[in-house]
């Protein structure tokens, strides 16, 4: 049997730098001949994609719960977690994924203030025994990550649903991610996403080293 892969995830802010990163570390571990693959939630399936689609840009006169919200994320995130993270692993892959279940805690837990307890249950639930064994936060001052996803809005009319959300709401997530990083310090370690994106890439490098 392969030994098996390690799981990262990236999170952090939109505009932090997670995408740009994770292209970085697939070119860093591919030239280690890691085979790794990159994945996303919510999403990374097809029927995952389609559940994304939905949560990030439904539009009618139907109120889209939060409750409903918080469902949809988990059920894409059983989907990929089964056939398509716990696959990879057990094949031997690397699997980096854009967001994992932190960003629930912090987007679903925090920034809409649902029960904490219950969405850590729901977490567990949904990937038994597929923790990370690596999670990279990307600390970046709220203003910092708006001006750097400025220009990607520039041309579009409407921001989907999270990203028009008051600033309070991004206020309780970024303090979200603060707790988490302290509740689990073996697992989440913090970047400084500030610097350049060679400088945060050398951070990141000198994290994953540590999991050969
Ligand atoms: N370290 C950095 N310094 C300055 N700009 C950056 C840095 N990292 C990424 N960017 C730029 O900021 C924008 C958002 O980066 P991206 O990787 O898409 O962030 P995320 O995936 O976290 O939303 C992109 O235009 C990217 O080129
Ligand atoms: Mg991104």
């Amino acid at each position: 049997m392969k030994k098996r892969g390690k799981f990262i995830t990236f999170e952090g802010s939109e505009g932090a730098g997670k995408t740009t990163q994770i292209n970085l570390l697939k070119e860093f571990l591919s030239a280690r001949n890691i085979e790794v693959i990159t994945t996303r939630e919510p999403g990374g399936t097809p029927l995952a994609e389609k559940l994304r689609e939905i949560i990030k840009h439904f539009q009618g006169s139907e109120i889209v719960s939060d409750k409903t919200e918080l469902l949809l994320m988990e059920a894409a995130r059983i989907q990929h977690v089964q056939n398509v993270i716990e696959v990879a692993l057990n094949d031997g892959k690397w699997v980096i994924c854009d967001r994992f279940y932190d960003s629930t805690t912090a987007y679903q837990g925090y920034g809409r203030k649902m029960d904490l307890d219950f969405i850590r249950q729901l977490n567990a639930f949904a990937v038994g025994e597929t923790v990370p064994d690596l999670t990279i936060y990307f600390d970046l001052p709220l203003e910092q990550g708006f001006e750097r996803t400025r220009k990607r809005y520039a041309d579009k009319e409407v921001f989907d649903r999270f990203e028009s959300q008051k600033i309070d709401f991004y206020r309780r997530i970024e303090q979200g991610f603060k707790d988490i990083v302290r509740n689990n310090n073996e697992r989440v370690k913090l970047i400084d996403a500030s610097l350049s994106i060679e400088e945060v890439h050398q951070q990141i490098c000198r994290l994953v080293n540590e999991q050969f």
